[in-house]
Formats: C-alpha cells, structure tokens, sequence
C-alpha cells in the first residue's frame, strides 16, 4: 500500500504536484541541471574526482536528515544558481529523483521554493567537513544550520 509520502513523490514524478516549483516539469528540470549543474556534478550525478561528491546515494540521506536537508539547500551550488528559486527547488527535486532509490524518498518530502529561498540568505561557510560528519551521524557542532 503506498504511504501518503510516496504519494506526494508519485504526484511529483507525474507532474500533477499542485505546489509550485515541486517538479511542475521533469523535462525542463532535466534540462537545467545538464545546463547549470552537469559541469560540476557529471551527467548522472557522479560528481567530479575528489572535488565534486557523488549525490547518488548520499543526496537522499542528506534529504532525510533536517541538518543534511539543510546542508543541501546551503551549498554554493544551490544558494548561488543563477535559476529562481522555484526552478531550482524543481531541479533539486528531479535530482532526488534521478539519483536516489525510491524506497528511501517515501519518508523526504519534496523540497519547495520557499526552503530554496530561505536558504539563499543563509549560505554555508563551512562546508566539507560539515558534510563528513552529517554522512557519518554526528550532530553538527557549529551553530545549528538546520534552522
Ligand atoms: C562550480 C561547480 C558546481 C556547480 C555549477 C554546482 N555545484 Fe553543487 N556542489 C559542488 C560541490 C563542490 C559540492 C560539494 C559541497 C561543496 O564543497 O560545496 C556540491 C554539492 C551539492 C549538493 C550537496 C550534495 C552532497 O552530497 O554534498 C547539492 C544538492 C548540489 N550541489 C546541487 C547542485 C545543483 C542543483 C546545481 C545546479 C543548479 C549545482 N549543485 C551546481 C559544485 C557545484
């Protein structure tokens, strides 16, 4: 039986999600991470040698932590993209989709515009190390980015 969150995810892969900049167009999503986030992240979202992680696999972990969700919506990448923050909610949505398995999305709900903008005003300083300890459970030490 499916849970009301993989519902949500269901509504969000077919296009009839009723919140704006959820994943309103998977084809346009597609094309703006090849145009703004392929350089650095590869075609399949296997990053870039030591410098660019891989997200698949550890972009829904992070999805599911409220820190790591946090974390995510506060890199540089996403906090100083060029798209509005309704197209990049939509983009970051498709790459949850694109490089997670779909068991693990039934408990992250989709990330909207608002977080995106929220976001915007509080990027992150520190970064890789916050990562580190996000993957690996510890609870970040630095004031709490998650709110
Ligand atoms: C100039 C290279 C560059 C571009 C362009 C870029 N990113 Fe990133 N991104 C990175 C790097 C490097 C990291 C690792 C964290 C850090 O050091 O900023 C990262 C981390 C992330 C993360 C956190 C995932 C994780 O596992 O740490 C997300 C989500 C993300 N980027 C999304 C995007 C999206 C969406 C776009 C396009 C709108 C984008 N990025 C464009 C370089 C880039």
């Amino acid at each position: 039986m499916l849970k009301p969150k993989s519902l949500v995810w269901l509504a969000v892969l077919c296009g009839f999600a009723a919140s704006p900049g959820v994943l309103a167009d998977g084809t346009r999503a597609r094309q703006n991470y090849l145009i703004y986030c392929m350089g650095c992240h590869g075609e399949k979202g296997e990053g870039f040698g030591e410098q660019v992680p891989s997200m698949r696999g550890s972009l829904a972990r992070l999805a599911a932590l409220r820190d790591g969700r946090s974390f995510l919506l506060r890199v540089p990448g996403v906090t100083q993209s060029s798209l509005d923050a309704e197209l990049t909610a939509e983009v970051l949505n498709w790459t949850l989709l694109e490089f997670s398995e779909p068991e693990v999305l039934r408990s992250i709900p989709p990330i909207t515009a608002a977080e995106v903008e929220q976001a915007r005003s509080r990027p992150l300083l520190e970064i890789s190390s916050l990562r580190a300890r996000l993957l690996q459970g510890d609870k970040p030490d630095q004031e709490s980015p998650g709110r």
